[in-house]
């Protein structure tokens, strides 16, 4: 066989074991806006950031992230999901931030480069798991009055993951959290803000304590559902609609987006739209989704001390498992992909 899949070796790891966290690999790609323009980047083995101390990413909360896999094909082929549609959300949430964010051009090169960088890294086709990609970007200008920086560093980093719900697709216990909120409706919440998963800690640490996969949100009235800490939800009736929150507190998941594609081509009726939390009953099955999270099945949400139990026996129902064999048969590149989500990301020679 002469692909490329049988000139690269492995990192020695237990793919299919792989816990979602931070796994050293060989390469990051860093690139600085000053001046009005951006550099041509450089590759670093370096896993630390010389940084200023007065730096508007650590004082003021000028950091924004994005998150992306890269899936192996059955032939060895490596490729990207949707990856344009990442860099357009890096970009709004710059802007909401005030920050300066690459062009989608250069945001494409940095990850291909990355990606190319770590090869051996890229885990195994049918092993669930994928390479992470982490492109950051923040303010590493120098600043103490309250004004956006004048120079931003994006960097690009990759690692190799696992599910991030521990047990990968099985359901999870969700508790709605209804003490604090997310987001404020004109707020971040549609960025991909760090500052937004800080605010999230507190309820999910709380979530986890009481024996809770995650916290679910509701927005600033109570009465609607916005989403979980680290993913979009939705919810499937027997008369097989998909109905999802539509709020503008929430971040614009992209795999929710390719649900609503797939579920639509698949025959459900698709809503997105507010969704009052008495919905929550109406429902069938209920599911997290996100990149980290895939598809992850609800198995019960409790609230206000009830617990509404959409799964008795443990195991994902038929409609969640149809969604993400569609989704994860697609990135995968097991299926043919009739949208144009994927693309291929070049090796180049062996290592
Ligand atoms: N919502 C939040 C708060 C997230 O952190 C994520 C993860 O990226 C998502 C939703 C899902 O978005 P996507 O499907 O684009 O990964
Ligand atoms: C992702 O799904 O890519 C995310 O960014 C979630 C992450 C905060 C764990």
């Amino acid at each position: 066989m002469n692909s490329i899949k049988s000139q690269i070796t492995k990192a020695p790891l237990d793919y299919s074991s792989l816990p979602f966290g931070y796994q050293k690999t060989d390469m990051n790609i860093r690139y600085v806006w000053r001046d009005g323009s951006w550099d041509k980047g450089t590759e670093s083995t370096e896993e630390h950031l010389p940084l200023h101390i007065a730096a508007t990413a650590l004082h003021y909360g000028q950091a924004v992230f994005e998150g992306l896999k890269v899936y192996e094909t059955p032939d060895g082929r490596a490729q990207t999901f949707r990856i344009e549609e990442n860099a357009k959300r890096l970009q709004h949430s710059a802007e909401m931030l005030s920050m300066v964010a690459p062009p989608t051009e250069l945001f494409v090169e940095a990850v291909h480069r990355a990606v190319r960088a770590n090869r051996r890294f890229i885990p195994p086709h049918g092993t669930g798991a994928a390479l992470y990609v982490r492109p950051l970007l923040i303010g590493t200008g120098a600043n103490i009055g309250v004004a956006p920086s004048s120079e931003f560093t994006f960097i690009v980093m990759v690692t190799p993951v696992g599910p991030y719900f521990k047990q990968g697709f099985s359901p999870t216990k969700l508790v709605i959290e209804d003490e604090l909120e997310r987001a404020a409706p004109h707020g971040v919440g549609t960025a991909k803000a760090g500052g937004n998963y800080a605010a999230g800690m507190r309820a999910t640490v709380k979530a986890r304590q009481n024996g809770f996969g995650e916290a679910l949100y509701l927005d600033t009235t109570k009465q609607y559902i916005d989403e979980l800490g680290a993913a979009n939800f939705f919810g499937i009736t027997e008369d097989k609609r998909y109905i999802t929150p539509n709020s503008p507190s929430v971040l614009r998941s992209i795999t929710n987006m390719s649900l609503r594609t797939l579920a639509a081509d698949m025959g459900y009726t698709v809503e997105h739209r507010q969704v009052h939390v008495d919905e929550l009953h109406t429902f069938v099955e209920t599911g997290a989704c996100g990149t980290a999270a895939v598809i992850t099945p609800v198995e019960s949400i409790t609230w206000k001390g009830e617990e509404i139990i959409y799964l008795r026996d443990g195991k994902p129902g038929p409609h969640c498992t149809a969604l993400y064999q569609r989704l994860v048969d697609i990135q995968n590149g097991v299926v043919p992909d009739p949208y144009g989500w994927t693309q291929e990301v070049s090796l180049g020679q062996k290592l």
